[in-house]
């Protein structure tokens, strides 16, 4: 089966990013990273991308006067690129529902939280204020609202007495790295069925990783 093309959306650091160029590098892996973009010029990311050689481009908000009209330009990329699966990774963007609408079912999310608790940002922080004993993240297909949309793939990580953000921040991140790869694999095998909230994933009886 030819392998997907996928295009990452980052906005900053881009580790996940990497993760997912690398996971991609194996031999059976069945999606390939055709494309990064970055709505930011100063990304970080880019130039990690670049010394893997994957091709990037910026498509700079500033640069738009509307939300449409950068997405315009965005779908232009990913068309030229002729990209199947979109994997938002750090990308500090909301998109209009017309845009979401278009990648139905092809559009990833990662977010540092087990959804749905801690929508939003500084989602270890809250988790630490909120006395929770189990954090982690999630990998799940993008919906119009906001870190919203059925989930994919979920790792635990749980809360540990001298935790502080940057200490359960490392750790969630680590779960990151592994479940992105583990999610897009799934999806660029044909093996996820949305239901309503959920996806069943085909070839296993397990709701869980
Ligand atoms: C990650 O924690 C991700 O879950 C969240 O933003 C952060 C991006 O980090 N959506 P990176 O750019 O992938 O290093």
């Amino acid at each position: 089966m030819a392998r997907k093309r996928v295009a990452i959306l980052i906005s900053g650091r881009g580790s996940n990013m990497a993760a997912l160029i690398e996971a991609a590098r194996g031999k059976d892996y069945p999606a390939e990273i055709v494309l990064v973009v970055s709505n930011r010029p100063d990304a970080q990311g880019l130039a990690v991308a670049e010394t893997q050689d994957v091709a990037t481009a910026v498509v700079d908000q500033a640069s738009f006067p509307t939300r449409e009209a950068f997405e315009a330009a965005l779908q232009a990329k990913l068309a030229a690129a002729k990209v199947e699966i979109v994997c938002l990774a750090g990308f500090l963007r909301r998109l209009t529902a017309s845009f979401v609408e278009r990648w139905r079912g092809k559009m990833l999310n990662i977010h540092p939280s087990l959804l749905p608790a801690f929508k939003g940002l500084d989602t270890h922080a809250r988790a630490l204020a909120a006395g929770a004993k189990s954090h982690g993240c999630t990998v799940h297909f993008v919906v119009p609202e906001i870190d919203s949309g059925p989930i994919v793939l979920q790792a635990e990580v749980p809360v540990q007495n001298g935790d502080d953000v940057e200490k359960l921040a490392a750790r969630v991140l680590a779960e990151e790295h592994r479940i992105y790869p583990a999610a897009l694999k799934l999806l660029a095998e044909d093996r996820l069925r949305i239901e309503g909230e959920r996806v069943i994933v085909a070839g296993t009886a397990k709701a869980k990783d």
